[in-house]
């Protein structure tokens, strides 16, 4: 049953922010794009690096590793565009504390 998990005010996650968060035993890549919150499995699917870790250009977050890269929006492969996708997570913002459904 998914749940919804306090992550961080909205006020220290400005547009550009990238950050991993622990939410019970996953990994959650939370990014703000231009002031639109999303959030994808940290976890890349290739080598288990921190997906928060790598640059984000866009919607574009690359893996710090060996630079496969997904959409944040929604979780899909972008380079290479034939990888199976992340999971991806709705956010909300509740008072002020960005939260993601897990
Ligand atoms: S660990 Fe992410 S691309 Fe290899």
């Amino acid at each position: 049953m998914p749940q919804r998990h306090p992550l961080i005010a909205l006020a220290d996650f400005p547009p550009g922010s990238k950050r991993a968060f622990k939410v019970g035993d996953r990994r959650v890549a939370l990014c703000n794009v231009e002031g639109k919150l999303h959030a994808i499995d940290d976890v890349c699917p290739h080598a288990g690096a921190s997906m928060a870790a790598g640059p984000l250009r866009g919607t574009t977050l690359t893996c710090p590793l060996h630079a496969i890269a997904f959409d944040v929006t929604n979780g899909a492969a972008v380079c290479p565009k034939n990888m199976d996708p992340v999971q991806s997570f709705p956010v909300f913002v509740n008072e002020g504390r960005v939260e993601v459904e897990v």
